[in-house]
C-alpha cells in the first residue's frame, strides 16, 4: 500500500504505518513545517524505515502530490486546515477508488458541532462515513471515497 500521513508532525504515526505497510509499501509523511520533516528525517536515518518513508513538504492550502494513495491518516490536523472543503477535494483526487481517510481530532479544540461540520464537508467532496472508531479522548471517523 501507499499511504499518506498528512500533518505528520514528528512522525510518530508515520513510523508505525511504515511497520504496517512492510518492505514493499510506502508512507508519504507530509507536513507544512520543514522542522517537523527534519525530525522525522533524524528519526529514520540509518533505519529500515528510511526507504519506506518519503518526506514531503506541502503548503497550507495544497498537498501537491501526484501519487495515487490507498489510505490517508489525518491525526489532529484537519482543524488546522484553513479550507477544509478544498482539502477534501484534493484528498479525493489523489485517493484510489474506495480509498479511505481516517480523521482523528482532539477533544477540546474541536467541538462536536465542528467535527460534524468537517464530516459534512467531506461528504460534499464525495466521501461516505463508514466507521466511527473509538479513539481515546478523541473524535474519530473513517470515510471512504465513493465511486460516483
Ligand atoms: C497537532 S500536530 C499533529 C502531528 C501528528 N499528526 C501527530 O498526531 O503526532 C498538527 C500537525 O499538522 C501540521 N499541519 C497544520 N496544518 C496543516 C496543513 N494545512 N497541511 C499540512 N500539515 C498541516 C502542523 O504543522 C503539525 O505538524
Amino acid at each position: 500500500m501507499i499511504v499518506l500521513d498528512i500533518g505528520c508532525g514528528p512522525g510518530f504515526f508515520s513510523i508505525e504505518m511504515a511497520r504496517m505497510v512492510g518492505e514493499s509499501g510506502r508512507v508519504i509523511a507530509s507536513d507544512l513545517q520543514e522542522g517537523m520533516l527534519q525530525k522525522v528525517r533524524d528519526k529514520i536515518q540509518g533505519t529500515e524505515f528510511e526507504r519506506r518513508i518519503i518526506l514531503h513538504k506541502c503548503d497550507e492550502n495544497r498537498i501537491n502530490l501526484s501519487e495515487r494513495l490507498d489510505f490517508v491518516l489525518a491525526f489532529y490536523m484537519v482543524h488546522e486546515v484553513p479550507d477544509q472543503a478544498e482539502f477534501f477535494n484534493e484528498i479525493g483526487s489523489i485517493l484510489k477508488p474506495n480509498g479511505r481517510i481516517f480523521i482523528v481530532e482532539p477533544p477540546v479544540h474541536v467541538s462536536k458541532r465542528a467535527f460534524e461540520e468537517t464530516i459534512r464537508k467531506a461528504e460534499d467532496a464525495g466521501f461516505i462515513p463508514v466507521e466511527r472508531p473509538k479513539v481515546f479522548l478523541s473524535k474519530a471517523v473513517i470515510l471512504e471515497k465513493s465511486n460516483n
